[in-house]
């Protein structure tokens, strides 16, 4: 039998609705050592009655600094919703979730938008780079955006592109680089704001095996030599697999959650 991604909602079900005890929360901020943690975390779609779809179910995850976190799960299975989350994109139907010691779901849009801004690093699976400026505006223009210097983003940008073996191609514009290299240019975009976290949406999912691999690599070496906590949803078995830690989802539920370092 083929299981439905998501249920719709069924007045009779009392799993679909969250309890009324993930509404109240007296636990405080989490430990410094926990970089993201959220608590009876829900995602309700769509208003009442049989419209209404419960698509995060009771997610309560803590992941401490440096971690580097494989989110999987079938297609439909609440991945991206969970990253959206986590990224601050999105707002919890119930629950909280906390950033590096804030309580994100309940700033308001501005505020989530200034720290997502300040503190996050997102790499989705299209890179969404600007074909009319360089590898190293790329780069440096969300840094400026923010207020820092046009030397020192410079600076900053082409460390960061050094680190990612892109240093020869600053001056290039995204057009002329192969996909793997485009994808290394959005990390070193998300990298080089000094996100507190970074959040991947399948960044090796469009890209050939060797340059997956490639990919898949630096996000390893941020992880270790950086320091920099990492969750990045992946379809590939091989890459989840060789991360410190496994998160799967089924229908917004989690039903593993392995350390495998
Ligand atoms: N805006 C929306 N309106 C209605 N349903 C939605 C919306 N966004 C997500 N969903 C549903 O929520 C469920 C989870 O979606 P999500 O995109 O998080 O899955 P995923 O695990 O990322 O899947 P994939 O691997 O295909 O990217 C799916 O059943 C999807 O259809
Ligand atoms: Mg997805």
């Amino acid at each position: 039998m083929i299981e439905p991604t998501t249920r719709t909602y069924d007045p009779e079900d009392d799993d679909l609705l969250p309890p009324d005890s993930h509404r109240v929360y007296a636990q405080g901020a989490p430990a410094e050592d926990s970089i993201v943690e959220t608590r009876g975390v829900y995602r309700v779609l769509g208003g009442s009655g049989t419209l209404r779809q419960v698509i995060l179910h009771d997610i309560t995850l803590k992941i401490p600094r440096g971690e580097f976190v494989a989110l999987t799960g079938a297609s439909g299975s609440g991945k991206s919703t969970l990253l959206y989350l986590l990224g601050a994109l999105d707002r919890p139907s119930e629950g909280e979730i906390w950033l590096d010691g804030v309580e994100i779901s309940s700033l308001d849009d501005d505020d989530r938008a200034g720290f997502r801004n300040e503190r996050l690093g997102f790499v989705f699976q299209f890179h969404f780079l600007l074909p009319e400026f360089s590898v190293l505006e790329n780069v440096t223009l969300p840094m400026i955006r923010r207020g820092v210097h046009r030397d020192e983003a410079d600076e900053r940008g082409y460390d960061v592109l050094e680190l990612l073996g892109l240093s020869e191609l600053w001056k290039r514009r995204p057009g002329q680089l192969s996909g793997g290299q485009q994808q290394r240019v959005s990390i070193a975009r998300a990298v080089a704001n000094d996100p507190a976290i970074i959040l991947a949406d399948e960044p090796t999912g469009n890209l050939d095996s060797k340059n997956g691999a490639l990919v898949f690599e630096v996000f390893g070496e941020l992880a270790r030599n950086q320091g920099r906590t990492i969750v990045m949803v992946t379809h590939d078995g091989n890459f989840a697999d060789r991360t410190d830690r496994q998160i799967k989802l089924r229908d917004g539920h989690v039903i593993e959650d392995v350390r495998q370092r």
